[in-house]
């Protein structure tokens, strides 16, 4: 095992370093700056049955520090991804990771069916294929008048439940800043059969365009992500990580190695990096080599060392 490796449930990753959903494509555009192998996952754009065309409207507008974004989910749907993209993602190198979102419970579990039929069925030539499920439980609820399931955990369970029944591939639930409490929602995930959490998404907030005196965003929300959120996701992921005992996975607003240290003596087991892909295109080669770097100057042998390592007063 070198330095770096890291697992999450079954899953081997060369590091923890994993790229965020939504904030690296399908890792294709990214691989033309530079070699992705060196990445520990890819955490693909999410997913829909169906294909969707997002918001409309302004979608992105920058903040103090960090960023909005109302993509709505803009995405070519599971069957395509499955023909055109997951080949090439794969080929990449670092474990491929399909994000899953879905406006009610039956898109949920249909797609979920049809990423994992996949990766048993079909044979990728000496390439790997999906290695894990990320169930983004923060989708609105057409059913509920578009209450994201991520907000309740009566809502979430059984969304859970069922993805966990149609897939044997890892199951890692993204969870949300903006549930009304996110520890039981990770105790929730982890009884329900979840392999891990991965926490958080974005927080929702909001722009006004004061000339036009409505919000900046048709959808009104957008989702705040960047260095802004960093201290409160870690605090999540610390109280997250005291309260379950399956993985979980940190992010928001990581920019830095020492960023990263933090959220593995918060209890992380690896790190996403979302918003500083757009702000520094090199950044998941310069995290990787950062991070192998200060974790020998420091006589450090194994993150196993410093993981989890502030604990409660
Ligand atoms: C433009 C954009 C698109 C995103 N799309 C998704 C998505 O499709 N699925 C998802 O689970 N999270 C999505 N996210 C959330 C990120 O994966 C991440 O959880 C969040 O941005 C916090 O991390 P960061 O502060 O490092 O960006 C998106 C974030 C941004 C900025």
């Amino acid at each position: 095992m070198s330095l770096l490796h890291c697992k999450i449930g079954s899953v081997l990753l060369n590091n923890p370093v994993i790229m965020a959903s939504g904030t690296f494509g399908f890792g294709q555009e990214y691989a033309r700056l530079y070699d992705v192998s060196v990445l520990g996952g890819i955490a693909g754009k999410g997913l829909t049955l169906h294909p969707r065309s997002g918001n409309s409207g302004c979608r992105l507008q920058e903040t103090a520090a960090g960023m909005l974004n109302s993509v709505g989910l803009e995405n070519p749907g599971i069957s395509h991804f499955l023909h055109h993209e997951l080949e090439q993602m794969a080929a990449l190198g670092p474990c491929v990771i399909a994000n899953l979102g879905g406006a009610n419970c039956e898109e949920y579990v249909e797609g979920a069916r049809l990423i994992g039929e996949d990766s048993k069925g079909r044979t990728l030539t000496g390439k790997r294929g999906i290695e894990m499920i990320e169930l983004n439980i923060s989708c609105p609820n057409v059913k509920e008048g578009g209450i994201q399931f991520g907000v309740d955990t009566e809502m979430a369970c059984p969304i859970v439940r069922a993805v966990r029944d149609v897939t044997h591939l890892p199951l890692m639930v993204k969870l949300s800043p903006n549930a009304q409490d996110i520890v039981r929602m990770a105790q929730m995930c982890e009884q329900e059969g979840a392999d891990a959490v991965s926490l958080i998404n974005t927080f929702s907030a909001m722009k006004i365009d004061i000339h036009r005196r409505r919000s900046a965003f048709d959808n009104l929300y957008a989702g705040l992500s960047g260095p802004a959120i960093k201290p409160i996701a870690l605090r999540m992921v610390h109280q997250v990580a005291q309260a379950v005992h399956i993985p979980v996975i940190g992010m928001g607003g990581i920019t830095s190695v020492e960023d990263i240290i933090e959220f593995i003596m918060a209890g992380a087991q690896a790190v996403q990096i979302g918003t500083h892909n757009f702000t520094h295109l090199r950044a998941g080669e310069a995290l990787v080599q950062g991070l192998e770097q200060w974790l020998r100057r420091q006589g450090i042998d194994s993150l196993e060392e410093i993981r989890g390592i502030i604990s409660c007063v």
